[in-house]
């Protein structure tokens, strides 16, 4: 009976993450500045949040802010930042009641002290939560983070020159450190490229890239992701 209902449970991955994309297209569409649609774009992060909860994902992460996004406009950049300051602080309230710890990740050092300071409130804040991982990645290429975790590795070694470094060793050089690969990439606007996000956690994540727009992308269509993601058949280069 045990065994039935396990081959019958739809399989839920254990990390999603999303490439938004499509913001600046969804606002021109309606004549609008670039910045309305990321503003547009904070709402289905709220959405895909609640579904991932209701769905029992444990792990749900959102490239917001590329190193390559620092070469924007200097108005959208700023307009961006005040954006995530802005969100951190409405959403603390929703992140503590629903019991969600909330994590940043990528190049602090290029964020200013203010934004770090309210990162840190909220990291802190909800370090104990464990009903979802809400993973910002702001400032953050996957190129970044290799050679960030190449340098403390090579420190490592100079130090420790004894000690053995595996491969699973070398993943928690990386700022991931702790957080499982995504299981389910998804990136919005028809496009399918992976951007120099996770390089080294993505090496074995199922890839869905769908037509709509950022900020249409509601809970329905977070919830089709995962029926996609059900049907597929995940072999790891290995045969069945
Ligand atoms: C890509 O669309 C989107 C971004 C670069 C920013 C997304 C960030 C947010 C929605 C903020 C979320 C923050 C919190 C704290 C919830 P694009 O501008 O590249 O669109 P385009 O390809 O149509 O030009």
């Amino acid at each position: 009976m045990t065994k039935l209902l396990m081959e019958t449970e739809k399989r839920i991955p254990t990390h999603v993450s999303i490439i938004m994309d499509g913001n600046g297209r969804w606002a021109k569409e309606r004549g609008m500045e670039r910045t309305k649609g990321h503003i547009a774009g904070v709402e289905s992060v709220r959405a895909c949040t609640i579904a991932a909860i209701e769905e029992g994902v444990k792990y749900l992460s959102f490239f917001a802010f590329s190193e390559e996004n620092w070469g924007r406009p200097e108005g959208e950049v700023n307009s961006l930042m005040k954006l995530m300051f802005e969100s951190m602080q409405k959403e603390f309230e929703m992140f503590v009641r629903e019991g969600v710890r909330f994590v940043v990740i990528g190049d602090r050092e290029r964020l200013g002290s203010t934004m770090c300071g309210v990162i840190d409130n909220v990291m802190e804040a909800t370090k104990n939560n464990d009903r979802l991982t809400f993973i910002l990645f702001i400032s953050y290429s996957g190129k970044w983070d290799i050679h960030q975790a190449a340098r403390k590795m090579a420190a490592d070694m100079a130090a420790h020159p004894e000690k053995e470094i595996s491969e699973a060793d070398f993943g928690n050089y990386l700022a991931t450190a702790g957080i499982p690969d995504p299981d389910l990439l998804i990136r919005t606007s028809g496009e399918k490229r992976i951007s120099n996000y996770m390089l080294w956690q993505l090496a074995y994540t199922e890839l869905l890239s769908t037509p709509v727009l950022w900020p249409d992308f509601g809970k329905e269509d977070f919830k089709a992701a995962l029926d996609e993601y059900a049907k597929r058949d995940r072999r790891y280069g290995k045969v069945k």
